[in-house]
């Protein structure tokens, strides 16, 4: 075997293998590691550590779990069930690439199998697998140092692509995820605006229509208007958004269902991926078949970007969910003879170029955001927003609020930094119910992120709701409206992303590269929203914290944004008091910004009165209307089973 070595204009090295012999398909690759004082970042969307040293990530994407900590009781639950619960590593988005305190990046350009082992004192290990047939080791490794984290943010963005702008229209106010039909969403939009909640969209994924099931009602997979679910749409779309200015977006994935038209078309075409014995390869959905569209075929890839624009773009939607991409079987067959294996963590990117290339081909890019929760190296270039998959809708740590901050803090030092969550998070399973409280914490978060989408939950009706009181109502109001007094700055710090690489939210030790504290693994549940912003979410409930939250100041000069006091020098905790609305969030006193942010504190709406008793809603169509969807997630995670590696 050779190894060639070659340093390039942009400043990166690279190193690939030559005539490696053919039985050879395992490859470790060892980087000098200076043990326990070294730190180490990135790995693609980790949800429950910001510093990988010490632990080993697995590169093969699935879904992240339910619960995702062996030491918890829904974990436990999770797996007894169906072997669901989830791992502390378990992620729609892995990446083969780290960023080190050494001041340098790793990344592997392969697509395969393995994983990157930090548990060594000596050296960082990265595993790639050679998939079965293929002649040429897969992929090179890519190394790039710089003397800051933000060169090599560059650096990294340089090699695996820079984010597009999001439209300026996200600062209308929040996506509301509703759903149940034309009269209802008209309802629940009639409502927020009633409570004067700034709504920039109304997100119904059951636009395609329901199907009953065994199991209950479920989405109906075969992507295109259901008139019998939404009268009118095609009128009511324009409507809202020339009279009242408020978007629609849709929900998409790549599979069809096989007693939908789309599937007989795509069948009929030879467009859906195979199984060993040449026939469709039908993934069962626990109550319905479904064919997935073969997207190494280019008349098929095609053709399913026409679906998106005919269906969806022409039809006047600004936007959509694009899920799934982490399920893809392994003993599928691919009409470009690649196998299973080493598709899998691939296809998410192919699944975003089709997005992207149907909203570029329109013309519509800068102005359509749709969201992704799985990717993988190169999703960069085509991923227009991700979102952080199925949060529980609780405070655990590992699988709930807290949650999405390491994720966002990974993902944007590994290159991507456009993201958001649901409002209230997602999974409501074994007794987990959502609490108003929950639901506020999200919101209060979200309005320090690029963008806000509440989501309904798998259960809808069991779970509370933004409209379950008037209390929440005016709460999600209040953080709507702060995101918007944010937009000048929240813009300039998206600037830095789109031109210099730089992720919007932030580690504190970006910033802050010499005090040994930003390091600390506690700050993984911190972040600077640009390099004037920090902001310590609170992921506990009320009942733990009393209402007061602790948090780290890097050294620096610090303001309280919400009663304007100065901690001067920071490099130190503080306590303050959180009620909820009142995110811990402080500016830099030296911010060029800093009368702006005064501002923003000013116009911030007084806290409401607390809360009244849940809301019935006086249309009980818009109670049933939150169709349950609870057997949906469950069903889901089935099939992720025979994707699993044997490692
Ligand atoms: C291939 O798929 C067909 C259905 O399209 C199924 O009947 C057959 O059993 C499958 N064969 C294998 C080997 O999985
Ligand atoms: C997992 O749960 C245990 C017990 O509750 C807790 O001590 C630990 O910090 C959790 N780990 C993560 C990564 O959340
Ligand atoms: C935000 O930016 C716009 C455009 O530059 C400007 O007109 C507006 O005054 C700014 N708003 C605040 C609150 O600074």
């Amino acid at each position: 075997t050779r190894l060639e070595i070659t340093d390039s204009d942009d400043g990166l090295t690279r190193i690939t293998f030559h005539e490696v012999p053919d039985g050879v398909n395992r490859l470790w690759f060892r980087l000098k590691s200076t043990g326990s004082d070294e730190h180490v970042y990135g790995g693609g969307e980790q949800f429950s550590y910001l510093d990988l040293n010490g632990k080993n990530f697995p590169l093969w994407l699935q879904e992240q779990g339910v619960g995702r900590n062996k030491s918890t009781y829904t974990t436990f639950l999770a797996d007894r069930n169906n072997w669901s619960g989830g791992d502390y590593h378990r992620t729609y988005w892995v990446q083969p690439t780290f960023i080190s305190s050494r001041k340098y990046f790793a990344h592997f350009t392969s697509t395969t199998n393995g994983q990157m082992d930090f548990r060594n004192d000596d050296f960082h290990e990265i595993e790639v697998w050679r998939g079965p047939g293929s002649k040429a080791f897969p992929g090179k490794l890519v190394l790039g140092a710089a003397p800051s984290f933000r060169e090599i943010s560059t650096k990294l963005s340089g090699l695996l692509g820079l984010q597009k702008r999001l439209p300026d229209w996200l600062y209308n106010g929040v996506i509301l995820g509703i759903q149940g039909g034309t009269q209802s969403m008209l309802g629940y939009l009639k409502q927020a605006q009633g409570e004067g909640i700034p709504v920039s969209g109304l997100w119904i994924q059951d636009w395609a229509g329901r199907i009953t099931t065994p199991f209950g009602r479920r989405l109906f997979w075969n992507w295109q208007w259901d008139p019998k679910q939404y009268p009118k749409l095609d009128k009511e779309i324009i409507r809202l958004k020339k009279e009242e200015n408020v978007r629609l977006f849709a929900y998409v994935n790549a599979n069809l269902n096989h007693d939908g038209h789309l599937f007989h078309e795509a069948k009929s075409l030879d467009h859906l991926i195979k199984n060993e014995t040449g026939q469709i390869y039908l993934l069962d959905y626990g109550s319905f078949y479904c064919g997935i569209v073969d997207l190494t075929k280019p008349e098929a890839f095609t053709w399913y970007k026409n679906l998106i624009k005919r269906n969806l773009l022409d039809f006047g939607f600004d936007g959509w969910m694009a899920d799934f991409g982490e399920y893809l079987p392994i003993d599928a067959v691919f009409h470009n003879g690649v196998s299973g294996e080493e598709l899998h963590n691939e296809w998410p990117v192919l699944w975003a170029k089709v997005n992207r290339e149907a909203v570029e081909e329109a013309g519509r890019l800068g102005d359509i955001v749709f969201w992704m929760r799985a990717g993988f190296s190169g999703s960069q270039r085509y991923n227009v927003m991700a979102w952080a998959g199925d949060q529980l809708v609780d405070f655990s740590t590992a699988d709930g609020l807290a949650s999405v901050i390491p994720a966002t803090l990974s993902l944007g030092l590994s290159g991507f930094g456009l993201q958001h969550f649901d409002i209230g998070g997602y999974t409501s399973l074994y007794g987990i119910i959502r609490k108003e409280e929950v639901l506020l914490r999200y919101a209060e978060l979200a309005a320090f992120t690029p963008m806000m989408r509440t989501h309904e939950g798998n259960r809808p009706d069991e779970n509370w709701q933004y409209y379950s009181s008037v209390y929440s109502m005016k709460m999600l109001r209040r953080s709507t409206e702060i995101y918007i007094l944010m937009k000048n700055y929240t813009q300039s710090v998206l600037e830095e992303l789109y031109t210099l690489g730089y992720p919007p939210q932030r580690p504190l030790f970006f910033h802050y590269e010499n005090d040994p504290l930003s390091y600390d693994d506690s700050m993984k549940y911190q972040y600077l929203l640009g390099k004037d912003v920090l902001v310590a979410p609170v992921y506990l409930p009320s009942s733990q914290t009393g209402d007061k939250w602790s948090l780290y100041l890097p050294p620096d000069d610090w303001v309280y944004l919400w009663d304007g006091t100065n901690h001067a020098e920071g490099g130190k905790y503080v306590t303050v008091d959180a009620p909820i609305g009142k995110i811990p969030v402080f500016y830099r006193r030296d911010s060029e910004f800093a009368e702006f942010f005064r501002n923003v504190a000013a116009r911030t709406l007084p806290l409401p009165d607390p809360p009244s008793p849940k809301l019935e809603h006086d249309e009980s169509s818009l109670v049933t209307s939150g169709l349950t969807v609870s057997i949906l997630f469950l069903i889901f995670l089935l099939p992720f089973l025979f994707l699993l590696p044997k490692i």
